[in-house]
């Protein structure tokens, strides 16, 4: 996620905007800007990298005043460049953004600007907000209050902005839907930021602003309007946390916070794809349409975590559309002499995009002739500079090593891609395509539901996670989902755990049932037979005296009159379960590495992206 820091009092705004966006290092960033009105100019420096870069920009050319914003960028549109970095400007350069959030529909705003001869400079969603505003001003906005609001309203999306402008010197502007944005009160000085962290050392009063709200802040205070431009009080907050607690949201960990980020970041993919009721929006499908409908294979490359969701995505594209997929592991594939060509399509899931083994393969592919899709959480990551097209999980910076949100991202957004393929295609009727849309639009509040299930999880974990290994069990779509919770417990509890296609059990794991290997079962009730025979599966563990933790749906007393602990999830279309089903997995294995007093953030030997062979 990006950063957003705003100072206006009487100091040298600049050192501020350093120290604050400093502070948010943490969120993960690839450029950085800051604006300044100083002596009626608004000055602008911005740089790709580290906030170090930034600074020595600014020291070759120093810039001072009392009113500035500042940003840290997190790629969404467009890679990192310095022309992509914030602050943008309007036409005219005396208008400047930082802003946090996806502009959904910035490329009809694009055009419809550029049509009234609005020149852009960067690939970025942001940059069309400056120019909305100077658009509403030439078409009579009494104010610049009154410009942003009705600028604001031609857009859909999320946003957390800062904007200053030079025809009002001693004001700034801070507006939020979606994506956090705080004000902190000073002494006759106010400041605005994404996150608490940025000015916890300069204030602890703060004004958390609420969706749709535009704050005006001047030395002598903030007010607050919403969308129709009616005052809202503004409520000042202590803030009770530490910075480094803050950074965590109040978690206790990163990958905890990025847990219970899960809801928001697969809504951002839905609302980003489908949200206007939309389908096939171009930065699904990339390629045209004749491609997709002359296109005969998919080779799905990647490692880890990644595999488990090209495992996934192999399901689904072969469920809902004629193509036929394959999956291969990056260190396997570069080493083999898989048959592909250019008629080939090749797939790559990447959280960082930096993963050696799976770049190498891509390579090899390319190399063939072919055509080079990827799924990837970081744009201009090498990967992403490599693809011919590239569908972004927008899953926000992951820190915890272990992934979790880039995994359900990678999961939605192969299901995203799976439907709009099978319906360019035709290979699905349309009314299916509109029922599975609607039970894909169910899945973060069924998330939730999980969530809200933590303590119950928690008890689990710590009855069991004291044993040599566990067993965990799953058919079909949780196949995968299986092999990522058992993943998720070796990387941070440090327990040996295995994963078994569920009717593989009579091919030999039987032999390690007893009484005290937890074997954990994903039996959530599905519209065919799968259920049934899994639930064969978990009696046979049962019969031999096996320990039974049952992933079950709602409501099914079936399951757990079988195991000793049932964790009970909503009913979710099948295709769609492993979003859910999973976060009681890495629930299960987060309580687990508690329990076992591990480095949940940071686990031994683990690197967050293994950029060596
Ligand atoms: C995930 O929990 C692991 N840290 C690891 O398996 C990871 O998924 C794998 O290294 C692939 O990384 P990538 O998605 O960045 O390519």
């Amino acid at each position: 996620m990006c950063g957003i820091v705003g100072y206006i009092g009487p100091a040298d705004s600049v050192p501020i905007l350093v120290d604050g966006l400093t502070r948010l290092e943490y969120r993960g960033y690839d450029s950085a800007g800051v604006a300044v009105l100083q002596d009626s100019r608004l000055e602008i420096r911005r740089h790709t990298g580290r906030l170090s870069n930034l600074e020595a920009s600014m020291q070759q050319a120093p810039l001072t005043g009392s009113v500035g914003i500042g940003h840290t960028r997190w790629a969404t549109h467009g890679a990192p460049s310095e022309k992509n970095a914030h602050p943008h400007t309007d036409s005219t350069g005396r208008i400047a953004v930082v802003h946090n959030g996806i502009i959904e529909n910035y490329q009809a705003l694009r055009n419809e600007l550029a049509a009234r001869g609005h020149r852009f400079l960067s690939e970025t969603d942001t940059e069309v907000i400056p120019h909305l505003i100077e658009d509403e001003l030439a078409a009579g906005a009494a104010s610049m209050l009154e410009a942003i609001r009705r600028a604001l309203a031609r857009t859909r999306g999320a946003y957390a902005l800062g904007i200053v402008s030079l025809d009002e010197p001693e004001t700034l502007y801070a507006a939020r839907l979606g994506s956090p944005l705080i004000a902190g009160v000073g002494d006759g000085e106010l400041y605005i930021a994404s996150d608490v962290p940025a000015i916890l050392n300069r204030t602890r009063q703060v004004v958390y602003l609420g969706d749709g709200q535009i704050a005006t802040l001047r030395r002598e205070g903030l007010e607050l309007v919403d969308m129709a431009g009616k005052p809202v009080a503004a409520e000042v907050q202590t803030v009770e946390l530490e910075a480094e607690a803050a950074e965590r949201a109040g978690f206790e960990t990163f990958m905890l916070k990025e847990i219970h980020e899960q809801p928001r970041v697969l809504r951002t993919l839905l609302n980003l794809h489908l949200g206007n009721g939309q389908q096939d929006t171009p930065e699904i499908l990339g390629f045209d349409a004749d491609y997709w409908r002359s296109l005969r294979r998919i080779m799905a490359i990647s490692c880890g975590t990644a595999y488990h969701a090209a495992m996934y995505g192999r399901l689904l594209l072969e469920g809902l559309t004629g193509l036929a997929v394959e999956t291969d592991l990056g260190s396997e594939f570069r080493y083999s002499n898989r048959k592909i060509d250019p008629a080939t399509l090749v797939l790559a899931v990447s959280q960082s995009g930096e993963t050696a083994d799976t770049l190498a393969s891509v390579r090899m592919a390319h190399e063939r002739g072919c055509r080079l899709l990827s799924i990837c959480n970081v744009a201009g990551s090498s990967l992403v500079r490599e693809s011919d097209h590239v569908l972004y999980t927008h899953a926000g910076p992951e820190i915890g090593v272990a992934s979790t949100k880039a995994y359900t991202a990678q999961l939605m957004a192969l299901a995203l891609l799976a439907l709009a393929v099978g319906r360019v295609r035709g290979d699905i009727a349309p009314e299916l395509a509109d029922e599975m849309i609607s039970d894909l639009r169910a899945v973060p509040d069924a998330i939730h539901y999980v969530l809200n299930r933590a303590e119950i999880i928690r008890e689990i974990a710590e009855k069991h996670h004291d044993g040599p290994s566990s067993l965990y069990l799953g058919r079909r779509y949780n196949f995968p989902t299986a092999l990522e919770g058992a993943l998720k417990n070796k990387e941070i509890s440090y327990q040996h755990a295995e994963a078994y296609a569920a009717g593989e059990m009579k091919h030999g794991p039987i032999a390690l049932i007893n009484e005290y290997l937890p074997v954990i079962c994903i039996c959530t009730r599905t519209r065919d037979e799968v259920y049934e025979k899994t639930i064969s599966n978990v009696r046979e563990v049962e019969a031999r005296g096996g320990r039974i933790i049952a992933i079950a749906t709602d409501g099914d007393t079936e399951v757990a009159d079988i195991a000793e602990d049932t964790i009970y999830v909503p009913q979710t279309r099948d295709e769609f379960s492993p979003m859910v089903n999973v976060v009681a997995l890495q629930l299960l294995a987060y309580y687990a590495a508690q329990a076992r007093g591990t480095d949940i953030d940071k686990p031994r030997n683990l690197a967050k992206s293994v950029t060596v062979e």
